[in-house]
Formats: C-alpha cells, structure tokens, sequence
C-alpha cells in the first residue's frame, strides 16, 4: 500500500456535514458518524496537486470544461472502465447528481405524472419526486436468502397501472449494495421500451464493485435504452470531492439532452465551480492507482464487519454488498421496533448511522453503514454496537 487509509484525520471543527452537525440535529454530540456518504479518507495526491496549483495562480473566474482536457480524461475513464463510449455533445455539467435528478423530473414529466422507483433507495429519490409536485410510485425490492432482487411482475404491473413516466434506478444500489447484472437491466429496460417509460440511472457508486461484479452503463446495453435514458456520473463519491459539487450528465439522445438542458438552464446554472472541474479532470487522469488501492482497502474493511459480526453479534446480519461503500444491517431478529432499534443505536451504542426507514417503509429493522474509514474506527464502531447489545441483553 502506498497510500495510507489507515490514518485517522479529524474532521471535527472543519464544517464537515458528517462530524459537526450531530448536536444541530437532534443528536448527541459524542456520536460516531457512520452515515452520509463520503469517506474518511484525503482524495489522492493528484487530485490535491492539482487544487494547490490552481489556488497558487489565485485566479477563480468564470471557467469551463474543454473537450480534450476535461471531457477526454472523463471518455478514457469510461472507455477503460466499463467499454462505455461517449461522445463530448452528450455531457451536460450540473452541481450534483440530486439536483440533476430533480431537472430531469421536471424536464421529462409533468405535474401529477408518476415516477417509479425500488425502495429500499437513496431517500433523495423519493424526496426529489415529491418536492417536484410528482407521484410516487414504488416496485419495492425483494429481499430474499440474504439477497435483493427486483419483482419484475410487480415494476410492470406497477408501471402500466400507474401509468409510469419515468422510472429513477439506483445502479448500483444504494443501500442493499446490488451491481445489476445485465440481464436483470435489460428487463428492467425492455418493460421501460414497451410501455414509453423514460429511465434516470444514477450510477454515482459504480466505480465501487467488489471483485467477481462488474458494473453495466445501462444506456450502454442497447441504442434503443441509450434513446430514452439519462446517466448521471460524478467523480465525487469515488474520489470523495462531494463538497466541490460537480456531476457529468450523459445523453445521447438530442431531444432529451435539449429537454434537460432546458430545466438546467431555468435553474440558472451555467459554468460550473471550478475547483470541481480541476478535481474531477485530475482524478479520472490520474487516480487509478489509488483507486484501486482504496477498493483494496474497502474490499478489506468489508471483511472485517462480516467477520466480525458473524462472530460477536450473529443477531445482526450484513447484507452482502456487491458493490459501494454503504453496508446494509439486518437487524431484525432483534425484534425491536424502529424507535427502539435507532435508541440502541444512538443513544446505547453511540453511533450516527442512517436509519433504514429513511429509505423506505421496507427499509424497518435495517440501518445503514458507511465503512469507507479507518479500520480503526470501524473497530471502535463495531465494539459500541456489540456493547449497546450486551446492554440490553441482547449480544451472544
Ligand atoms: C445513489 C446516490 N446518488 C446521488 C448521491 C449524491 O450525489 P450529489 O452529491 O452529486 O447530489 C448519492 C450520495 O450519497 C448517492 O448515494
């Protein structure tokens, strides 16, 4: 290992949305945050080169992105990575993937219209099409021996009862850690094509895939799905640059770019903030190495929490990620109700994790875990829980 993910650095003090708003939300201030998702980790050294360059020449005006530069650091990345080809007119620069989830609700649906997605998900999903005046509808994931799947019968049936516009997939899946296989997206996709459905894939984790999976652009399956499908990409989950607010929106089809382009443009957003155009270039130019390094690293620390509970808490059980940094905890053989289990959680174990109920009613009895930290918080972390257990009894 080169690069040292095993160092503690303290966020504290440092308006970090993870270690300083406990108090300010209703939490004790002495709580271990496991939650949002972003790592513990500085982003690599590339990438920190090139922001202390660009604040050395101290100039931040108005700055784009250029086609070599920029968009062929972003091309190669998805060429070498998933056999994506893109092409520079399909990209259209937003701040966030969230706030590009939202412009493509409103670009691609109408008031009223319903929007379909597979809970338990990312709660912004949810949010975003309530926020925009739309109608939720959800094809809730099956959870079965220990894995999630999606009931295509019930997305169909929901699809043509509901009268769905457009379907948001979480791919890979925030939070049961599922990299969709591609006969699992091409049906997804062909009931999408039958019934006119328009498709958003959020694919911000798929850099995150543990060995033995492999992540599928879903507009890559076939020109049919690129036609109808928005991909929203970002550098800023893999190389932890979440506060620099820079996301790559990819669409092929004309029509649909001008539609979004459009909401974009009423929002009015233009040039995006250009210490997040200098991070992303540099990490898809030069991270690589780190990257894997850090996969490694989580690849690693994933075992440590499967070992670990199996061994000290068996009552709680990892749900398998295939990919991403977020794991999946089944409480539920704990037998306690949602108020109670976040009690243990937060106020027994002295832990800031997110509550799966936040991702849907379905989410009950789960909680979620971010482990992209040290080994030695993850320890600590798993130490509180096993201890907040015995408390109440309820640990082996
Ligand atoms: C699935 C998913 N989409 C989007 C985001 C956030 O993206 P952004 O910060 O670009 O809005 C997250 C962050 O956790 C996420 O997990």
């Amino acid at each position: 290992m080169s690069y040292s993910f095993d160092t503690i650095i303290d966020r504290r003090g440092t308006d970090s949305l993870k270690y300083d708003f406990a108090a300010k939300r209703g939490l004790p201030e002495d709580v271990l945050p496991l939650w949002v998702a972003d790592m513990d980790f500085t982003s690599p050294p590339e990438v920190l080169d090139a922001l202390a360059e660009k604040c050395r020449h101290g100039i931040f005006g108005y700055s784009d992105a250029a086609d070599e530069g920029y968009f062929g650091a972003l091309a190669k990345w998805y060429s070498e990575r998933f056999g994506w080809l893109i092409s520079p007119e399909w990209l259209v620069k937003a701040p966030g993937v969230v706030f590009a989830i939202c412009a493509a609700i409103r670009a691609l649906t109408e008031e009223g219209d319903a929007v379909l997605i597979q809970q338990p998900v990312y709660y912004p999903f949810s949010e975003s099409v309530h926020a925009n005046g739309r109608r939720l509808v959800v094809s809730e994931l099956v959870y079965s021996d220990g894995k999630y799947s999606v009931d295509l019968k019930d997305f169909e049936d929901k699809i043509k009862s509901e009268k769905v516009k457009l379907f948001i997939i979480c791919s890979p899946h925030n939070p049961v850690g599922r990299v969709w296989r591609i006969d699992e997206l091409s049906a997804m996709g062909e009931i999408c094509l039958r019934y006119g459905v328009k498709v958003v894939s959020d694919e911000i984790h798929a850099d995150f895939v543990y060995p033995g999976n492999r992540h599928q652009v879903f507009a890559a399956i076939s020109p049919e799905l690129a036609e109808i499908t928005v991909t929203c990409t970002a550098p800023t989950k893999t190389f932890n640059l979440a506060g620099l607010q820079i996301s790559n929106i990819l669409i092929s089809d004309p029509a649909l770019r001008s539609r979004f382009r459009q909401e974009i443009r009423k929002t009015g957003y233009s040039q995006p903030n250009i210490m997040g155009l200098v991070a992303c270039r540099a990490a898809y130019e030069h991270g690589a190495g780190w990257l894997d390094e850090l996969m490694a690293y989580l690849g690693s620390n994933l075992d440590f929490v499967r070992d670990f509970l199996a061994r000290e808490i068996p009552q709680v059980q990892l749900v398998e990620p295939e990919g991403t940094y977020l794991v999946w905890l089944d409480f539920r053989a704990l037998g306690l109700t949602d108020r109670e289990l976040d009690d243990l959680i937060v106020n027994k174990a002295k832990l800031w994790l997110d509550a799966g109920t936040m991702f849907g009613a379905s989410g009950t009895g789960f909680q979620r875990i971010n482990i992209a930290c040290p080994r030695s918080i993850l320890e600590r972390a798993l130490r509180q829980l096993k201890d907040a257990l015995d408390s109440i009894g309820a640990a082996r």
